[in-house]
């Protein structure tokens, strides 16, 4: 990956998809300029989820997390592009939705801290580690949009030259 382009992990909770909110939330992350090199809908095991909110084992909302995420299916993604982490995660707003910001997804689409309609890594690292977690190597698959010269002056060659 040219300069400072990224991969980063992003799923969408049950609720996003009994709310039919699905396209409207991937919808933004294309429109800003982020491109999928992973997709999947799955139901998650327990384990994988638990293992997944590892950090917040013990604190009072933690059973019922791990209760919400296993109740129904959620949309897994990997988007790649310049700053990917922080890009998504201001798109994404603030953990509740009561508190995040309009214009953000959580701001726009919700109200509540538990059901908040996506996950998505805090940065670089965990966005490495959350990648490996949900996606083998195989189920990833690199290419170039064909914009990428007008999203990211890092990638290369100035457009049209
Ligand atoms: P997420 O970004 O997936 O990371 C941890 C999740 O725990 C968070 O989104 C919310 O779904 C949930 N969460 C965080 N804080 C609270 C809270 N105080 N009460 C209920 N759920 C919470």
């Amino acid at each position: 990956m040219a300069g400072s382009m990224e991969r980063t992990l992003v799923f969408v909770k049950p609720d996003g998809l009994h709310r039919r909110l699905v396209g409207r939330i991937l919808q933004r992350f294309e429109e800003k300029g982020l491109h999928l090199v992973g997709l999947k809908l799955a139901r998650l095991s327990e384990d994988l989820i638990r293992e997944h909110y590892a950090e917040h084992r013990g604190k009072p909302f933690y059973e019922l997390l791990v209760r919400f995420v296993l109740s129904g299916p959620v949309v897994l993604m990997v988007l790649e592009g310049p700053e990917a982490a922080s890009v998504v995660r201001s798109l994404v707003g603030a953990t509740s939705g009561a508190k995040a910001s309009p214009g953000t997804i959580r701001g726009d689409f919700g109200v509540s801290q538990r059901f908040n309609l996506v996950h998505a890594s805090d940065g670089p690292a965990s966005a490495e580690r959350e990648v490996a977690h949900f996606f083998a190597p195989d189920e990833l698959v690199s290419w170039r949009p064909s914009d990428m010269d007008w999203l990211d002056e890092t990638a290369g060659k100035e457009p049209n030259s």
